[in-house]
């Protein structure tokens, strides 16, 4: 298939809106706010940025190069430019996205159906009930795959409907409606009585907590934030034009990424300290803390709280949706092209595919016993095998063939649009990116595998 013939994205702010989308995702708001909370409030977030700067940004814009230069998807990207053997890192991080879109998916149907829930007034009672109606909801049998269906379907119009009329178009659309609902909560958040002690508490620094772990979690929740060596970044560079700004946009995508990620914050725990729980992380956070959290924050504007919880579950259905749109379309690419079917064709069976890894991840949680593999849940292996496993190699093996391997005077090619932009930062960026980030990679990696 030729580049002429190859959908792309229409604008430079369609290119961002959508990139933006697949970063941010539920990882911005059930685990961010929360380790940053843990580690040192303002000091996490200053470590936090650092690591998205000089180690997220150079290796998203290195992900950017293969897209963009191979007009592939993301397998044969990594062949194109590098042969069989840097397919194989193409090839892992396809089957990484795959095998990341059920879980995601399933954890994304239950934000939907915490709108419903919200909307139907199910999320009360004190909080024994709260978490009972979590624990219940998510251990039964079908109810969960309901809105894995749910979920799987609106990916599959937006996907199925192509590059710039599906993905571009509600992006454009959905992350603006995102932004908002967060801008909105945010200030109910902060206008609630003693919100002041949950505001302080995120951003106070805290040069106490400073550790080699801090440093390290920071790494991991960067590369996972800005949806790093899954696929999704090279593949939607794949639909950029020839004079799309890669550095420039990797800055944008880091910030808005970044922007969200302290916003949501900002939304989860000056409401928590008003009413004086101490926020968690992971689903417990969204599905049984904040329920309760709204609740008693707006008792005495009931109307306000039910609102506020809906407009919350209707920000984490959009940001999981969007993320999910980029985990689908990186398999897709890939059936697309490579088994030469029709991107419907392709979509449905990616999301077919998916959706019965999904649905034996939900099932594993308790609604059948047995399916589990060492020890953990499906769930929860898949969570580590793709997010503690694979990211990581996948991540360190991108810099190694761009930084040592690809010809430099292609990446600096592809990094200057053809001589075309200054590229003052070019020789800092290839730095980064034959130094810096291996070598922190690498440590992360061993840190998670206790090694270190
Ligand atoms: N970046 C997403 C988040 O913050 C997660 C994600 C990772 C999505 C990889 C797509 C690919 O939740």
């Amino acid at each position: 298939m030729n580049s002429q013939e190859r959908a792309s994205f229409g604008s430079k702010l369609g290119i961002v809106l959508a990139t933006a989308g697949s970063a941010v995702g539920l990882g911005n708001v059930w685990r961010f706010p929360y380790m940053t909370g843990e580690n040192g409030g303002a000091v996490f977030i200053a470590i936090y940025i650092g690591c998205v700067l000089l180690l997220g940004i150079p290796c998203m814009v290195s992900e950017f190069i293969i897209g963009r230069h191979s007009q592939s998807n993301t397998a044969r990207a990594y062949r194109k430019m590098g042969g069989t053997g840097w397919g194989l890192v193409g090839y892992m991080s396809v089957l990484t996205g795959f095998l990341i879109t059920g879980y995601y998916a399933v954890v994304s149907g239950w934000c939907l159906q915490y709108v419903w829930a919200s909307m139907c007034g199910e999320l009360s009672g004190d909080s024994a009930a709260i978490a009972d109606y979590f624990q219940t909801f998510s251990t039964h049998p079908w109810r969960p795959l309901l809105w894995l269906a749910a979920i799987m379907l609106l990916t599959f119009v937006v996907v199925a409907g192509g590059v710039r009329r599906g993905i571009e178009r509600a992006s454009k659309l959905l992350m603006p409606i995102l932004f908002l609902l967060l801008l909105i909560i945010v200030v109910a958040s902060c206008l609630l009585p003693g919100a002041g002690a949950g505001v302080e508490f995120l951003l106070k620094p805290d040069f106490g907590h400073l550790s080699r772990g801090v440093f390290l979690s920071a790494l991991g929740q960067s590369f996972y934030s800005l949806s790093l060596a899954m696929g999704c970044v090279c593949t939607y560079a794949s639909y950029f034009s020839r004079d799309t700004d890669l550095g420039k946009s990797a800055i944008q995508i880091g910030i808005i990424d970044s922007l969200v990620a302290i916003m949501a914050g900002l939304m989860i725990f000056p409401a928590a300290f008003s009413v004086g729980v101490n926020p968690d992380s992971g689903p417990s956070l969204i599905f049984i803390t904040l329920p309760n959290v709204f609740q008693q924050a707006f008792h005495a504007m009931p109307a306000v709280g039910y609102v506020v919880a809906i407009m919350f579950y209707g920000l984490l259905s959009l940001a999981a949706l969007t993320s999910l749109i980029s985990l689908v379309e990186v398999s897709t690419a890939f059936c697309h092209e490579e088994l030469h079917i029709t991107r419907s064709r392709a979509t449905l069976l990616v999301i077919s595919a998916a959706s019965l890894i999904g649905v034996f991840c939900s099932l594993s949680l308790g609604g059948v016993d047995g399916l589990s593999i060492w020890g953990k849940s499906l769930f929860d292996a898949f969570d580590f095998v793709t997010g503690q496993v694979f990211l990581p190699i996948a991540g360190f093996l991108t810099c190694i063939f761009i930084g040592w391997s690809v010809p430099s005077n292609i990446v600096r090619d592809e990094f200057t649009n053809g001589g075309k932009l200054r590229g003052t930062y070019f020789a800092t960026y290839l730095f980064l990116v034959r130094y810096v980030c291996p070598i922190c990679i690498l440590l992360i990696f061993l840190n998670q595998l206790n090694v270190i």
